[in-house]
């Protein structure tokens, strides 16, 4: 099979069942013996997704969400295996609904992703959409929270049906910390957006069970507890161990084929930053200081001029 298969075949399914033609296309990339054939494929597939989507997505919810372009998908993540299983299942439950239902049990569809910064909580929505073949809803909360008096209850309201109305895909609330915390019921004095987190609940409660419900936070413990009773499932994406690091940065250099140098070996013993985004960051900064055979590096996690 050609990259121009693909294409064809792709357009030949159009946008009628998403998820079972990309299972069957993974199955064909899977079957692919040539080596640089099937590299060729997998990058075709993966241009296959969530931009041509984004297209049949209705204006009047565009304004709601951003539109990402980030090209990652599960396989590019590093996850511990309990977590990549718990994905796993998600999507398995998610292509199962109908039989779940079928005996009164509910889809595993309202999902948090919690831990401190850097760790994939992004990427791995951004991965599930492509994965998935079904597009991601990424909630602007710019967009939804206003001033006037009852309107941010009404822009939850209408992300959520706009998107129930759709059908399909992963409705993303990022950072849902900066709107439901505890605070905002405690302190009792910001009626508007506390209103809207309780509007927000009972949507949650009413989810279309072909949409999923993917919240992401660092700070788990401020949220809101009837919120987080809601959910189905929790993971939490926790920091590398120090091996994890090593392994990733040989991992990262073996690819571009590019010898460990005194420099990459003394910055990994003294490696003091603890995220996947920061061994990413360590990485990229040695591989741009050997492209550009200069002696200067620049993490972008360090501040310049701040000692
Ligand atoms: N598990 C991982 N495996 C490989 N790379 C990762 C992983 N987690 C994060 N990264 C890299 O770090 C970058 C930042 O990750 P991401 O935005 O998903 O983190 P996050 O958990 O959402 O952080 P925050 O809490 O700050 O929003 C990603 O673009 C990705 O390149
Ligand atoms: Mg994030």
């Amino acid at each position: 099979m050609k990259t121009v298969d693909i294409a064809r075949f792709i357009r030949h399914i159009g946008a009628r069942d998403f998820v079972s033609a990309s299972s069957m296309l993974e199955d064909i990339i899977k079957k692919e013996t040539n080596v640089n054939t099937r590299y060729a494929l997998e990058q075709a597939y993966k241009t296959w997704g969530t931009p041509k989507q984004m297209d049949e997505v209705p204006n009047n919810i565009k304004r709601f969400i951003y539109n990402v372009n980030k090209n990652v998908v599960l396989n590019d993540l590093k996850l511990e295996n309990n977590i990549r299983k718990a994905i796993d299942y998600i999507v398995d439950t998610f292509n199962k609904k109908d039989l779940l239902q079928s005996n009164g049990l509910e889809p595993v569809n309202k999902i948090l992703f919690a831990g401190p910064p850097g760790n994939g909580k992004t990427s791995v929505a951004l991965a599930l959409s492509k994965d998935m073949n079904i597009p991601l809803f990424k909630v602007n909360m710019a967009e939804v929270i206003s001033g006037r008096l009852g309107e941010t209850s009404k822009q939850i309201d209408n992300v959520f049906r706009e998107v129930n109305n759709f059908g399909k895909g992963i409705l993303f609330f990022d950072e849902i910390d900066t709107f439901a915390t505890k605070r905002t019921y405690d302190d009792g004095c910001d009626k508007e957006i506390s209103g809207a987190v309780n509007k927000m609940l009972q949507e949650i409660d009413s989810i279309n069970p072909n949409i999923l419900f993917v919240c992401a936070t660092n700070v788990s413990d401020e949220l809101d507890p009837a919120l987080l009773r809601r959910f189905n499932m929790k993971l939490w994406f926790k920091n590398p161990t120090r091996e994890q690091i090593e392994d990733y940065i040989m991992e990262y250099f073996d690819k571009r084929n590019v010898d460990l140098d005194a420099m990459i070996l003394s910055g990994i013993e003294n490696f003091k930053s603890k995220s996947w985004s920061d061994a990413e960051m360590y990485c990229e900064a040695h591989f741009r200081r050997i492209v550009l055979d200069s002696e200067t590096i620049i993490y972008g996690n360090e501040w310049i001029g701040n000692e």
